[in-house]
């Protein structure tokens, strides 16, 4: 989708669609609205008595008329006036686009709707809104939808508007992008989306976007010490990959380093998986797809922060090379672990990729992404992230971001009482913890490898695949985290 901004009027734009907004209880319609309805005369009106539209959030209307420069009107309730947000605009956006792509539409003008935040803001989370509600996933389908929006267009009302829309604007499209980016990789099949292809596409992001790249094999892992995460990739046919991607910009004030976990397949390894717990489990190279979304988007934001993408690439599989129950292994500090259960694999490849960028990144910072544990998705749902970290000023600003962003996250505790039951009779520590709080316990586990510099831990479990269409997102990968980290990123703080 191609996003313009344009100097006009509602009135007069003239597309294939136009989205207007309307809060709930307007006593007086905003004057474009009053406008077009002249225009259409009072047809807008008697539609929306008609049809009782009550204008809460995400509900949609439309009008087919000719009187108007843009043939259909598409209208969007905006809900309430009080407690209207970002992802009010967002979810309203979302809806509206999906209206005017399913009448064919393939231009679309948009009005920067809405009362309270910035001119900025509110382009930002309208066309964000739009590109989010608007994907979909065809690419193995022998029918593919004919009906796509090819260019959005955002309407500012005066010059000095359009600067603060066009900085939204793009703000907004990049993020919305970036996480379509993220789901197009989740939704895609592990027979495609194995280590290697991982590799590749973080080399097609590092040439496009002009960021530096290192993919380690199997034998450069070995070299340096990385017994955890060959571990688990020992039971896999597919070879494994660690990729460290780079945006260095010219003078950082801060070194971040971005952890995502890419199992691309988890079959649970010789701890195998139900049925039903394997079939979701392409998803979990989520943390991986979303890190590759972000480093993308970075040029485009140019923030003042260096980056580092980091990702211990492999399988989870059962076989006779396959790492066992009762093995040890020796990550790239030293540790040795125990292996409690080989579906307890993620947080091993992390700790090994936690020591990588403590070496050789030097990291003020280390955040990793990951679909780490069932049990967070029985804590906090579907929806929502699990947070740790052993730093409250780290933990604060990324609770902001994904407040920013629109993402649900929920800070978890690390209790250190827990340690306990990571204890192992043969090695420095177990890869299993005791009975309840397991996305607790698995938070221990990688803290451990965080050692005392700052460090967070998103769980991403519940929201990186959605079995449901939500307002934002269809069924399939979400492409969660990325808007967090980029707007963690580009944050002035
Ligand atoms: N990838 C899974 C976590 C997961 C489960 C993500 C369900 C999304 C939905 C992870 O590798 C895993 O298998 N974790 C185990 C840990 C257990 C063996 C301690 C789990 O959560 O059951
Ligand atoms: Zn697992
Ligand atoms: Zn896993």
């Amino acid at each position: 989708m191609n996003v313009v901004v344009r100097r006009e009027a509602p009135e007069s734009a003239a597309a294939d669609a136009l989205v207007v907004g309307l809060h709930v209880d307007e006593k007086r319609w905003p004057p474009s609205l009053i406008a077009l309805d002249r225009r259409a005369g009072g047809q807008i009106k008697a539609v929306l008595e008609a049809e009782k539209f009550s204008a809460k959030v995400g509900q949609v209307t439309h009008i087919h008329t000719p009187a108007l420069a843009s043939p259909r009107l598409v209208v969007a309730g905006l809900g309430p006036r009080t407690g209207f947000v970002a992802e009010t605009l967002r979810r309203a956006a979302a809806g509206a686009l999906r209206r005017a792509r399913d009448l064919g539409a393939r231009t679309v003008a948009v009005e920067v709707f809405g009362l309270r935040l910035s001119d900025r803001e509110r382009a930002h989370a309208v066309v964000e809104g739009a590109i989010l509600g608007s994907y979909t996933f065809d690419r193995y389908k022998r029918e593919k939808s004919d009906k796509l929006v090819e260019e959005l267009r955002v309407l500012a009302p005066d010059r000095k508007a359009a600067r603060e829309v066009e900085a939204g604007a793009r703000r907004g499209e990049v993020f919305g992008l970036a996480t379509w980016f993220a789901r197009d990789l989740v939704n895609a099949p592990a027979n495609e989306v194995h280590p290697n292809h991982l590799a590749s596409v973080a080399e097609e992001v590092a040439s496009e976007a002009g960021l530096t790249l290192r993919v380690y094999d199997r034998s450069e892992c070995e070299r340096m010490g990385m017994g955890a995460f060959l571990g688990v990739a020992a039971g896999s046919e597919q070879p494994p990959r660690f990729i460290h991607l780079s945006y260095v910009p010219a003078r950082p004030r801060r070194r971040v380093a971005v952890i995502g976990k890419g199992i691309t397949f988890d079959a649970g390894g010789l701890d195998l998986k139900t049925a039903e717990g394997m079939l979701r489990m392409k998803d979990d190279m989520s943390g991986a797809a979303a890190v590759l979304g972000v480093m993308r988007a970075l040029p485009k934001l140019a923030p003042p922060v260096e980056v580092h993408g980091l990702i211990a690439a492999t399988e989870n599989m059962p076989s006779g090379t396959a790492f066992r129950p009762g093995d040890v292994l020796r990550a790239m500090n030293g540790t040795t672990i125990e292996i409690g259960n080989t579906d307890a694999e993620g947080r091993l490849t992390l700790a090994d990729a936690l020591c990588y960028a403590r070496e050789n990144v030097k990291p003020d910072e280390r955040i990793d992404l990951a679909t780490l544990t069932g049990a967070c998705v029985v804590a906090l749902g579907p929806q929502c992230s699990g947070l740790f970290s052993n730093d409250r000023g780290l933990a604060r600003r990324l609770l902001g971001a994904a407040e920013t962003a629109g993402e649900r996250v929920w800070q978890l505790p690390l209790i250190d009482e827990y340690r306990e039951g990571l204890k192992s009779e043969v090695a420095d520590i177990n890869n299993v913890g005791q009975r309840g709080g397991g996305a607790i316990t698995a938070a221990l586990f990688l803290k451990e490898f965080a050692g005392d510099t700052p460090w967070a831990h998103l769980d991403i479990a519940g929201p990186a695949f959605t079995e449901r269409d939500t307002p934002l997102a269809p069924k399939g990968g979400t492409g969660v985290a990325v808007r967090t980290l980029l707007a963690y990123l580009t944050a002035s703080t």
